[in-house]
């Protein structure tokens, strides 16, 4: 262990933190995180720890929802540039038109979202769980907020409904392409081809699997086979050796999330030091928040 990370050992304990993993932070931050997980395995942690203080290796709207899990508890982002792209495509105000216009059709939002528009949800999902989640729901029709392609990837699986898409989308994994995976594959004929729902359909519909960041992981441990390539942020690799050590993973290049990777050592280090950055939100966006939040955790999970 270096000096850094015995330094954040003790700054922990001090402080009674918690350290939430993104399972796409850097190498070196996974290292020192408590527990490392896909957003809703995330959530589920923030929901139960009893720490004083939840240090989130994430980006903001996982702070967010850990924060509105948690209210009670200090929340810190150790790094203020570490926001979600995606999250940021939907606002209150375009929302509230769209529902306007189909009164009655119920709101279901990804995690990947603000506290203000979980606030005018009314169930949130992960990618682990979000085919589950709209069959759950009794309504013909749903809109289904902010990623087209996650919304593209559960009508594949609910024929039934009619889902109204918000034209959001992930930046890091729709610079995925087919092309990339395909040379991957002549390369590595063996490898196995595992990709995010935030993929492109064309990039879907060619891999083998989609699943949730910890959808990959377990599915990685359990096959039979040695080599995958992941077509999904590309620090992934690194929670994957660790879990599956002898496996072989070939990563795309171009699959980098620079908001993820904003969060250092030295920021974690400075967070539990000075306290910094804390969640805040008012007791009125948390509790609009946390009703679809809850929803989802008490419907589980499904990869
Ligand atoms: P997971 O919930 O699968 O970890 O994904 C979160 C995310 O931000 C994917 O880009
Ligand atoms: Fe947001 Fe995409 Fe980065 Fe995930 S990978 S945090 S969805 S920008």
């Amino acid at each position: 262990m270096n000096p850094l990370q015995s330094e954040i050992g003790r700054l922990k304990r001090e402080k009674n933190a918690v350290i939430l993993g993104h399972n796409y932070q850097r190498k070196e931050v996974q290292e020192i995180s408590d527990f490392l997980g896909d957003s809703y395995g995330l959530s589920v942690q923030a929901s139960n720890t009893e720490s004083d203080v939840i240090v989130f290796c994430g980006v903001d709207f996982m702070a967010e929802s850990a924060k509105i899990l948690s209210p009670r508890k200090t929340v810190l982002l150790p790094n203020k540039k570490s926001i979600c792209p995606m999250a940021a495509m939907a606002e209150v105000e375009p929302l509230r038109a769209l529902k306007a216009k189909n009164p009655g059709v119920p709101v279901v939002s990804y995690v990947n979202t603000s506290a203000a528009v979980k606030g005018e949800t009314d169930i949130c999902c992960t990618s682990a769980n979000a085919v589950k989640i709209v069959k759950s729901l009794p309504d013909k029709k749903i809109i289904f907020v902010p990623d087209t392609n996650l919304g593209l990837y559960v009508k594949r699986y609910v024929k039934d409904k009619e889902i109204i898409l918000w034209p959001g989308y992930c930046p890091t994994h729709v610079n995925i392409r087919v092309e990339d995976l395909r040379s991957l594959r002549q390369e590595h004929p063996d490898a196995e081809v595992l990709v995010h729902p935030e993929c492109t359909p064309e990039v879907i519909d060619f891999a083998d699997f989609a699943y949730s960041t910890e959808g990959i992981i377990r599915h990685v441990v359990s096959s039979p086979k040695n080599e995958f390539i992941i077509g999904t942020e590309t620090n992934m690799i690194h929670r994957l050796r660790r879990d599956a050590p002898g496996k072989k993973f070939y990563g795309v290049d171009v699959a980098t999330c620079p908001n993820m990777r904003e969060i250092t050592l030295e920021d974690v280090r400075d967070s539990l030091l000075k306290m910094q950055y804390v969640i805040e939100l008012s007791d009125e966006a948390i509790a609009k928040a946390k009703a679809p939040l809850e929803r989802m955790i008490a419907a589980g999970r499904q990869d």
